[in-house]
């Protein structure tokens, strides 16, 4: 069972995964904005480092942990609108891992100060994958958190419920004549 507590711990945990997201998406676009018009110095191929490790590592972290904790839940509740919703941020996670892949090899060239790649297709691909994944943060935070922290809150609500009525039944049958 998740308690309150760490039940607010675990959505301001989700929303600082998005502001971190929304932060290196700014700096993703900064970094192929800089690279159109000049050969990226030191401070410009850390950044790019930056952003290639981020959406390699904590972005998918962030994909899996609300595959394994919050659209279970969704696609658990008897609510179809919910479920598809839950259905359609399991796609759209499939979709922007494929998208990233697009973006990632021209990123991995700026940090090492490499520019091969074609610059309108990088361009192209960095703003289906920005609308994609502002859409998609927007459908979490006004659909999937609240509703799926909702549930888990009704979920701890029955298992305090359970909780004490079994507790009661214990103490009736041990103080029960035998
Ligand atoms: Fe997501
Ligand atoms: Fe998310």
């Amino acid at each position: 069972m998740i308690s309150p507590r760490s039940q607010i711990a675990l959505f301001d945990f989700l929303d600082q995964s998005h502001r971190d997201l929304q932060r290196h998406l700014l700096l993703l676009r900064a970094t192929v904005e800089a690279c159109q018009t000049q050969t990226l110095d030191a401070a410009g191929r850390r950044q790019a480092r930056t952003v290639l490790d981020f959406f390699n590592g904590e972005a998918r972290q962030h994909h899996l942990d609300e595959e394994a904790h919050i659209f279970p839940v969704l696609l658990a509740s008897r609510d179809e609108e919910l479920a598809a919703a839950a259905r359609r941020l399991v796609q759209d996670h499939g979709w922007l891992e494929e998208n990233w892949l697009h973006i990632a090899p021209a990123i991995s060239a700026l940090s090492t100060g490499s520019q091969w790649f074609d610059h309108a297709e990088l361009q192209h691909a960095l703003e289906v994958f920005e609308a994609l994944y502002l859409d998609h943060l927007l459908l979490e935070e006004s659909l999937a958190y609240p509703e799926a922290q909702k549930r888990l809150q009704a979920y701890d609500q029955a298992g305090m419920g359970r909780e004490m009525a079994q507790r009661r039944a214990q103490t009736r049958s041990a103080t029960a004549p035998a």
